[in-house]
């Protein structure tokens, strides 16, 4: 693991973590929110949640569903702390990174993140710690955004990708279906959901 080039994202989250669901707004409204519901009807058993940021997800959460969460930012986690407890959810929350998680092999049966591994300093190193952590068979679930195949738009994406890393940590230009599958997993199902940037994905340990 890059140890400064993490400690720097970290950082990054920690400053913007006031102002993150403001700076986020446009995104959400346009790309992620009508879809959360979707990611999190498909978690069953005992399920990890990567990357809870300020914690978007908590309303969904299913009430029969057993939740441990994690992120690296203290500062977005103490906000989705706040959420959980507002919402009545009940989920267990670490200050922990993906890239070294402290979990014991093979304990989760779903794992899901959305809009996380534009970030993850090491995407690949994060993902196959996820398959570390789940069961043989289990689920992975992301919904993210990724670098665009189309001939205009994948020059554009790379070009700014330098000023979102800056801005906000966030990378446009992530092959992540191409991450997924190195780090192991098999892709059962690959959904565009806008454009061929954010896309569903249902992958299997
Ligand atoms: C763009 S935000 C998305 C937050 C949330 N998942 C959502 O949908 O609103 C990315 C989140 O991933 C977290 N993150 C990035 N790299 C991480 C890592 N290596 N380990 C744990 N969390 C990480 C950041 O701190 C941040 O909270």
């Amino acid at each position: 693991m890059d140890k400064k080039r993490t400690s720097s994202i970290k950082r990054r989250y920690d400053r913007i973590s006031a102002i993150y669901d403001f700076l986020d707004a446009p995104m959400e409204l346009m790309a992620f929110k009508k879809h959360r519901e979707t990611v999190l009807n498909k978690v069953t058993g005992s399920v990890l949640e990567i990357g809870v940021g300020t914690g978007k997800n908590i309303a969904f959460y299913p009430d029969d569903a057993t939740i441990t969460a994690i992120d690296f930012s203290e500062k977005m986690l103490e906000r989705a702390k706040k959420r959980a407890a507002k919402l009545q959810k009940n989920v267990t929350l670490y200050h922990m990174d993906v890239q070294q998680l402290e979990f014991e092999d093979n304990v989760f049966d779903t794992a899901f993140s959305t809009c996380v591994f534009c970030s993850v300093p090491d995407p690949i190193e994060g993902l196959e710690e996820v398959k570390r952590v789940l069961k043989p068979g289990g689920q992975f679930i992301l919904l993210e955004h990724v670098l665009s195949e189309r001939r205009f738009m994948q020059p554009l994406m790379n070009l700014f990708n330098p000023v979102t890393v800056r801005l906000w940590g966030a990378n446009i230009n992530r092959k992540t279906c191409e991450n997924v599958k190195k780090a192991g997993f098999k892709i059962i199902n690959e959904t565009n959901l806008s454009l061929d940037i954010v896309k569903l994905i249902v992958a299997e340990a």
